[in-house]
């Protein structure tokens, strides 16, 4: 019988592609560029299954334009905002992510966000970095404790409570918000908040953890971004979406927040040319799950799911 065939968008580890010609006729986009709307349609009548990133977009539109040949979309990502679910199971296209594998890398990037925006890492950088770093006094470079702070989390699954696990280590006391309470097995002592609102004025720092969807875009919009204490730290490694960026910059530049720390952005790549003037603003370019071991994990995991599919069973992590 003739082997699937199995498109990758995007780069991913050569572990992964090694895996995937074991069992896959792999068509590989080498240019490393996003897919675009016209080449994920016409790759549909090439291939029966797709492994896409957040970059390829199967919005509604896309998808009514696919070819019936494709049978299953496996993402290599956690993340599902780029595809419309409805559109793609209506058309009977299964549709998979990779769930787990990627909570500590995620989690240690935003302890690094965390870390860097609290106590001033941009700045220090490009102090000592353009060597205009002359004087030192105890009133230089002052920034804000973390150990035994109050952290708010928004969206406490797997990669929330990864963060929480981390955060612990620094003594910190641990709130969340989420749509439903953990088992207190699961909670490891944090306090739960019914709603976000209740969440936010106990946050000295606040990271979010939930999926972009209609419902929680621009969660932290002006009204919210009021409810933190004075001088409090946003971190963001889940989604651009959730932010309302003019309203995070209105803080930033009232002294409302001290810092933020994003890996995310709206507009992706490029991100806000606005916050580069703040640097209390430490940005990374979307890379919470760029670790080799993590890579190779994704990878994995997607193409356990296409194995399952391709052999008749329901895959792991279909949605
Ligand atoms: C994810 O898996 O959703 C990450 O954001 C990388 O795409």
């Amino acid at each position: 019988m003739a082997r699937p065939v199995l498109w990758l968008p995007r780069k991913v580890s050569d572990a992964t592609v090694a895996r995937a010609r074991q069992s896959y006729e792999v068509i590989l986009n080498e240019a490393d560029t996003p897919g675009t709307a016209e080449q994920i349609v016409a790759m549909s009548a090439q291939v029966d299954a797709m492994m896409p990133c957040h970059s390829e977009h199967f919005t509604a539109q896309v998808v009514a334009r696919l070819d019936p040949r494709l049978r299953i979309v496996a993402n290599h990502s956690v993340g599902v905002d780029h595809c419309d679910l409805d559109a793609l199971r209506a058309r009977g296209i299964v549709v998979t992510n990779t769930p787990d594998v990627l909570s500590d890398a995620t989690a240690e990037l935003a302890m690094l966000l965390m870390l860097g925006a609290a106590r001033r890492a941009v700045e220090g950088d490009r102090l000592v970095r353009t060597g205009a770093w002359d004087s030192w006094s105890p009133a230089f470079m002052v920034g804000k404790e973390v150990t035994g702070a109050r952290l708010g989390i928004i969206g406490m699954g797997r990669v929330g409570r990864a963060f929480a696990a981390k955060a612990r280590g620094f003594g910190m006391k641990i709130h969340y918000y989420n749509r439903t309470r953990l088992d207190p097995a699961e909670e490891q002592g944090a306090t739960y908040h019914a709603s976000v609102e209740g969440l936010l004025p106990v946050s000295d720092f606040l990271s979010l953890h939930c999926p972009a969807t209609p419902e929680t875009r621009d969660v932290m919009n002006a009204d919210r971004l009021a409810m933190l204490p004075d001088g409090a730290v946003l971190v963001n490694t889940a989604r651009g979406a959730l932010v309302d960026e003019d309203a995070l910059l209105d803080a930033i530049a009232s002294g409302k927040l001290a810092a933020a720390g994003l890996d995310c952005f709206k507009t992706e790549p490029g991100g806000n040319p606005a916050f580069a003037a703040h640097e209390n603003i430490f940005m990374l370019p979307h890379i919470g799950s760029a670790t080799t071991k993590t890579r190779d994990a994704m990878g994995f995991r997607a193409l356990d799911n296409l194995d399952a599919f391709f052999a008749g069973k329901a895959p792991r992590d279909a949605l």
